[in-house]
């Protein structure tokens, strides 16, 4: 009985193989050159947090971001993609908050640019979802992956999200707070990434049970990153709802440094079985900012996308190709 189980095992590898070796391909084989490509910019905010967003200091735009009745591309976007944001000013520092007068940004990033445009493609097939960004930056730590031992890789992050109203309109900027590490109001405590709506209005956290709920309706940010360490791609797969929390790690990323551009395709499964994961299908839209963080520049000193919707097979700023 066990030799013929055992026989049985031996003829099965070959299609095994074959069936593994499919799945690979199909990662590998995207034909990027058909996809359509779309440029979203990124700018250097500062210490543009929630709060700042809601306060004097953002003048017009603070009751319209408390109402949540316009997104932020409405107002700083023009007809012509034209982006009305002082991003040079806030990275050299000579920005300055227009009634607090505190600056944007305390620590300036001399010589660096405001703005960085990345190049988004998006693909899908049944079991997957392929996302594939280029953008250019210094290759700090792809000459010396030493840094990255101190978290100052050159790096993507993608916050990802399908079911909360806010994060369609304002992106990541709902999850960055003024009591956060390296922030005005941070009381050297650690505090990371959290969504606005799991504190309550003395910003303490909310009790268990209805985070658990935010989790189970899927009101949570997934948080995805690929980091540039030499010639290797090193991925991270989080989660944001009261801090950032790591997950299983469901992400595989390839790519590399050429001609000062990175280019780096993550890999998922659209439906990973992970609870902290977002559940993507065919049909679905989901919202994405991007961070990219770049020449040994770390924590919050990073560059954020507005959000873009992504659409499978649905009307959005970006469709992902289906194969
Ligand atoms: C109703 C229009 C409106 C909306 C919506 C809005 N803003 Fe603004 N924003 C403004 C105005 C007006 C200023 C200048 C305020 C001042 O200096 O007093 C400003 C200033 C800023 C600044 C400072 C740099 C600069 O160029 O003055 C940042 C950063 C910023 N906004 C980010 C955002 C982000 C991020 C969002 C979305 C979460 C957003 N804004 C939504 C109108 C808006």
């Amino acid at each position: 009985m066990k030799i013929i189980k055992y026989g049985y095992f031996i003829r099965a590898i070959p299609s095994l193989i074959l069936a593994m070796a499919s799945l690979h391909a199909v990662a590998a084989d995207v034909d990027w050159g058909g996809v359509e490509a779309k440029t979203v910019k990124v700018f250097y905010p500062g210490q543009s947090s929630w709060e700042f967003l809601r306060s004097k200091d953002h003048g017009r735009g603070a009751s319209v971001v408390k109402k949540m009745n316009k997104t932020c591309a409405d107002c700083h976007v023009g007809k012509d993609g034209g982006y009305d944001i002082k991003a040079d000013e806030i990275i050299s520092g000579t920005k300055q908050k227009s009634e607090s007068k505190k600056s944007f940004e305390p620590q300036p990033i001399t010589g660096a640019t405001g703005f960085k445009d990345v190049t988004v493609q998006t693909a899908y097939d049944k079991e997957n979802i392929y996302l594939r960004f280029q953008w250019q930056g210094s290759g700090a730590s792809v000459t010396d992956p030493s840094i990255a031992t101190d978290n100052k890789a050159d790096r993507i992050a993608l916050q990802i999200s399908n079911n909360i109203g806010s994060f369609k309109n304002y992106g990541c900027y709902i999850t960055c707070h003024d009591d956060q590490d390296d922030m005005p109001e941070n009381r050297s405590t650690e505090v990371t990434l959290y969504g606005y709506y799991t504190r309550d209005k003395d910003r303490n956290v909310k009790d268990q049970g209805t985070l658990d709920g935010f989790l189970s309706k899927g009101q949570f940010i997934d948080l995805l990153e690929a980091s540039f360490v030499g010639n290797e791609i090193k991925t991270k797969d989080m989660h944001v709802l009261d801090k950032r929390s790591d997950d299983n790690n469901d992400l595989t990323a390839a790519g590399g440094f050429e001609n000062d551009t990175y280019t780096v395709v993550i890999t998922r499964k659209l439906s990973t079985g992970d609870k902290n994961d977002i559940t993507l299908a065919d049909g679905a839209t989901f919202s994405l900012g991007i961070a990219i963080h770049d020449n040994k520049n770390h924590g919050r000193r990073h560059y954020t996308s507005f959000p873009v919707s992504i659409g499978l097979s649905t009307a959005a700023d970006i469709n992902a190709r289906k194969f």
